[in-house]
């Protein structure tokens, strides 16, 4: 078969996670062609591109990719753009969906299934500051377009889910304008998707949405949110998963796919071989069962995974970790 997967390591940890996710690839499906691919901060500082057009190239031609981390500077840096809000907006990736399970070892063991799906390509990310003197103003935009097509995902993804649940989360009671026009396009798109209204459809403003995934993540099916409320909840519900280390996640668009952890470049371990993979194998695991509909491996790949935490645990190091999964995937 012809698949072919671009990786993009990128910075940091980046370097040793996605190494080792393609060690697994390679054990797990060995016909699938690796292509390597540049992006991030030190690309930036070498070739003076975040995101060089070749990387874009190769992805577009591949049409899946499994994306490391990179390195973005706190501090405005002229001529430097966020090379995975590049990658997003290039290929047309406009949902990233973050499922969280319940991690191997956590005590009491609870039954946490969620998914957070966010809006990948507007709210806050749009990137338009301005400062003039001792104000500055971030630009915050939402269209229904953006909306529309979120809430489609969202409702497939619901209609896929065991709970049949799908919760809104928005903060229309402060931005009812902005929010309200992306509570009122989901809720469109997702009557138009769930024809025979199989569908239990709720909505929670964001802030009370924190609380409940910390006290009750059991009650959620599928959540989906505006792109910065979408990222920060993510992170949140990624404690239940395990932490960073273990959280994947997938960028989806309607022609490409980029697999992605959640966590950045940990520049505080980065180099020192003490990067969990998890994150990245797992990652994977979406793009084999969403992209390439091999549900067998990714099923095959996440359950060694999980037998690989439980049995050298996820503060093991890169190199244990990678090899307890390739044993496990003999043995699962
Ligand atoms: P981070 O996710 O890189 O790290 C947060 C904390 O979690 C650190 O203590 C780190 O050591 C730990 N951690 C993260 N991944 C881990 C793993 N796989 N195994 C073990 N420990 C792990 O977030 P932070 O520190 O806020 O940002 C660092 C850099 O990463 C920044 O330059 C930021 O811009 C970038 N970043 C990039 C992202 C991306 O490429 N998609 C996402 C988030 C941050
Ligand atoms: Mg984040």
């Amino acid at each position: 078969t012809g698949r072919e997967l671009v990786v993009i390591p990128g910075d940091g940890i980046g370097r040793e996670v996605v190494p080792a996710a393609v060690r697994v690839l390679h054990a797990l499906c060995p016909e699938t062609r690796v292509v390597e691919a540049d992006a991030g901060w030190d690309c930036f500082q070498a070739t003076g591109t975040s995101v060089p057009e070749a990387t874009l190239d190769l992805v577009r031609q591949a049409g899946a990719a499994l994306f490391g981390a990179v390195s973005s500077p706190s501090y405005p840096v002229k001529g430097y753009k966020s090379a995975i809000l590049t990658l997003r907006r290039a290929l047309g990736l406009y949902a990233n969906v973050r499922p969280v399970r319940a991690a191997v070892d956590l005590q009491p063991p609870r039954a946490i299934d969620l998914v957070v799906v966010r809006e990948n390509t507007e709210g806050l990310y749009v990137g338009r500051e301005l400062r003039a003197g001792d104000q500055a103003v971030a630009e915050r935009v939402i269209t229904r377009e953006a909306s529309l097509r979120i809430g489609r995902i969202a409702a497939r993804l619901a209609l896929q889910h065991p709970s049949r649940k799908l919760t809104v989360v928005h903060k229309a009671n402060v931005v009812p304008l902005s929010d309200g026009l992306f509570r009122d396009s989901v809720r469109e798109a997702v009557n138009a998707v769930d024809e025979n209204q199989v569908l239990q459809v709720d909505e929670l403003l964001v802030d009370y949405a924190a609380l409940k995934l910390v006290q009750q993540p059991e009650a959620f099916g599928v959540l989906v949110a505006p792109n910065l409320y979408g990222d920060i909840l993510s992170d949140l519900a990624a404690h239940w998963c395990g932490g960073l280390g273990a959280a994947p996640s997938i960028n989806l668009g309607d022609v490409h796919a980029l697999a992605e952890p959640v966590h950045g470049s940990a520049p505080d371990i980065a180099g020192r071989g003490r990067a969990n993979p998890a994150a990245a194998m797992l990652s994977l695991a979406l793009l084999l069962r969403g992209h390439w509909g091999m549900r067998e491996e990714a099923d095959l790949l996440e359950d060694a995974v999980a037998f690989a935490l439980r049995s050298v645990g996820g503060d093991a190091g890169t190199e244990v970790i990678t090899t307890a999964v390739i044993e496990a995937l003999g043995r699962v």
